[in-house]
């Protein structure tokens, strides 16, 4: 292991760190998916239990990955193993590790895909297709685009390679440099969107939508869907915070570091709704439209905006880049143990394990058009993948990292790698020992109908 550990990378700065970070955390699943699964589920009780979920149970197990991560500065699976055996715990713990590898690596599979369309819609609303139409016509500009198997394949294939490309480069090489500037200026035209919706949009009915507790048309699912979403927010509970923890130098507080990433990860997805959710109400659209919602809604405003063709197209490049910045994350977990385990050059264990994920991606695609009517749960292949990824995979696999942190780990380690005020890490240890394993266990057991 010390060997491995010798190649084993470390970011320039803390600064580095947190910004890559932040990257993994803010992506499609921000500005793409927490809209259309809020608009799905009655909006603001979804919000409310997924900010209740971030609180309670996202944070503490941010902190749990990433000072694992640290500990062991390995990929996940070896990483594991040896912070089990310096707890005198069982070594079998990797496997842990390695479903966090599996997870990354099926995620990035359908991200992928979503990730093309951002892509394509950069090349469209630049090119002013969307100017002068109304929400109908948009709406089936959209429903044209997702039949066409061939250009969703073109764009994931984009994608894909994108991805690999910046991944071969290395940490410093490729992922610092591409989290740098994007990050902040995802965050700025995000600004500049929400002042746009304030102004075009039905604002007070938007605004309404997301805050005023409303729990009608919130199930047991919701509950679950709202605590998965916490997790694929945070990047939590697939290795992702473990792979970038190990790349940390040894004095940064985890604990700020945590909590920097958290605020700037929630209040993204808060923007995005607060952008999103008056421009629907104010062009009638439906806000349970599904995974469909932003490309149906932004297009609009943006072929309204005086300069909207700019402007579109810069949001859907940013929007492209943060879902790289995350895509890098998904993948790295599986590069680093492809490269430390089987010893792959970085370049080879890139290409291996971004082609897996693209062939497997080519079952999403289909999903959208093809095989659309072939369901089983009433759910496609796409739909099926999202929600045993996120929802059932994602908050087992962060429960049981958040119990080896807070009862098989010892307290020391734990205080000297968070380094926080005692206070705080009396309420880490509260929250990951009892808190967050119990309530996830309770929320998994009530969504799949036990309890
Ligand atoms: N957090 C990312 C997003 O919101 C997705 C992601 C999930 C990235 C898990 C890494 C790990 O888009």
């Amino acid at each position: 292991m010390s060997k491995k550990r010798e190649n084993h990378p470390q970011w320039s700065s803390w600064l580095l760190f947190v910004l890559a970070a932040t990257g993994s955390a803010i992506g499609l699943g921000n500005i793409w998916k927490f809209p259309y699964i809020a608009g799905q589920n009655g909006g603001s009780a979804f919000v409310l239990v997924y900010l209740a979920c971030v609180l309670g149970m996202g944070i503490p197990m941010l902190m749990a990955e990433t000072l694992i991560g640290r500990r062991g500065r390995l990929n996940p699976i070896d990483c594991m193993e040896v912070v089990a055996e310096e707890a005198g715990a069982n070594p079998h713990w990797r496997w842990l590790g390695g479903m966090g590898i599996l997870l990354g690596f099926l995620i990035l599979t359908y991200y992928s895909v979503i990730a093309g369309w951002t892509i394509a819609y950069i090349f469209k609303t630049a090119a002013g297709v969307f100017l002068g139409k109304g929400a109908s016509e948009v709406g089936y500009l959209f429903a044209q685009f997702i039949a066409s198997p061939w250009q969703l394949i073109f764009w994931h294939s984009i994608f894909m390679l994108a991805t690999m490309a910046i991944v071969a480069r290395g940490v410093q090489g490729g992922l610092e440099k591409a989290v740098e500037l994007l990050t902040p200026a995802l965050f700025i035209l995000l600004l500049i969107l929400v002042g746009y919706a304030m102004s075009a949009g039905d604002f007070q009915r938007g605004v309404r939508f997301l805050f005023y507790p409303d729990f009608g048309r919130f199930s047991g699912e919701s509950l679950l869907m709202a605590m998965g979403h916490a997790f694929f927010s945070l990047s939590i509970g697939m290795g992702a915070m473990m792979i970038y923890g190990s790349y940390l130098p040894g004095n940064v507080s985890i604990a700020k570091t945590s909590l920097i990433i958290a605020v700037a990860d929630t209040s993204v997805a808060l923007l995005a709704g607060v952008a999103i959710f008056p421009l629907v109400f104010a062009n009638h659209l439906e806000p349970a439209t599904g995974p469909g919602l932003i490309f149906q809604t932004l297009p609009l405003a943006f072929a309204q905006m005086p300069l909207g063709s700019l402007f579109g197209a810069l949001f859907f490049v940013l929007l492209a880049f943060a879902a790289l910045s995350s895509s890098i994350s998904l993948i790295e977990p599986a590069v680093a143990w492809l490269m430390e385990d089987f010893g792959l050059t970085r370049p080879v264990a890139c290409l291996v394990s971004g082609f897996g994920c693209w062939l497997i991606g080519l079952g999403t695609v289909f999903s959208f058009n093809r095989w659309s009517h072939l369901t089983l749960f009433d759910k496609t292949f796409f739909d099926l993948l999202d929600f045993l990824t996120s929802n059932l995979m994602l908050p087992i696999s962060g429960m049981l990292l958040v119990v080896f942190a807070g009862w098989v780990m010892q307290p020391e380690v734990n205080r000297a790698e968070l380094s926080t005020s005692p206070c705080l890490f009396r309420l880490w240890w509260l929250l990951s020992r009892y808190v967050a394993p119990a309530t996830v266990g309770l929320i998994l057991l009530n969504g799949i109908g036990v309890l």
